[in-house]
């Protein structure tokens, strides 16, 4: 192809560059985003960002200071899914589970990554709303207590709530938690049901 024209041909593609970066820079999409989510509690669409579904969370009125830091925190643990032992046993009332790394930085990590996410239990500014188990964990956050205690390698948390439906969901939520530790993202790319409440009629 023989360009005519240069000067207008080099014009031409710096706009689009220019139209290219900016629909960019403003992505509803983009996980690092303070605006990355919807205003309103309804569950977020699902895009595909970097690393899909996981970079997406429900921001407080379009402001959440510590989201950036918390999901790079639980990408971290993802992606080193295979140096984490973790055991889980049911309680009448709960679970107690221990979450452990023999690599210092992996066990630093889980420190930092459970009072966080506790903390987002208690004031109910949520991450993953597009997955159905984590919508209704955050809906019911302030029914659950934990108890954390740091380990040499991890912790150990005793989560209990003094309501059987809520009970239920801790106790599923740990299971998948269990499932990331086996599986890292492609565990984390998938929905995960809420368990259907035992004697209902
Ligand atoms: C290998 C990866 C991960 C590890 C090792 C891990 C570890 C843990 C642990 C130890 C707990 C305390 C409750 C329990 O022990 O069952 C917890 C709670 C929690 N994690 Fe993670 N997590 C991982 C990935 C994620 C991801 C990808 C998310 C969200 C995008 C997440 C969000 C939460 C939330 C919301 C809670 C509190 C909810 C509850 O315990 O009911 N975690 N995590």
């Amino acid at each position: 192809m023989q360009i005519q024209n240069p000067l207008r041909f080099a014009m031409g593609g710096l706009c689009a560059a220019l139209l290219l970066s900016v629909t960019l820079a403003q992505s509803p999409l983009d996980p690092a985003s303070p605006n990355a989510a919807p205003q309103s509690p309804a569950p977020i669409g699902k895009g595909k960002m970097g690393k899909g579904k996981m970079g997406q969370g429900k921001m407080g009125k379009g402001n959440d200071p510590t989201f950036v830091a918390d999901r790079d925190t639980f990408h971290y643990l993802l992606s080193n899914h295979d140096s984490i032992q973790r055991t889980v046993k049911l309680l009448k009332n709960g679970v107690e589970t221990v979450t452990e790394s023999d690599r210092p930085e992996v066990a630093k990590k889980i420190q930092e990554h459970v009072p966080a996410m506790y903390e987002r239990l208690k004031s109910g500014n949520g991450v993953r709303y597009w997955d159905p188990l984590f919508a209704e964990a955050f809906k019911h956050g302030k029914k659950m207590k934990m108890e954390i205690t740091r380990t040499e390698k991890g912790v150990k948390v005793v989560e209990t709530s003094d309501q059987p439906d809520v009970v239920r969901i801790i106790q599923a939520h740990a299971e998948v938690v269990s499932r990331f530790v086996k599986h890292g993202f492609a565990e984390a790319e998938k929905e995960h049901p809420v368990p259907p409440i035992p004697d209902k009629k």
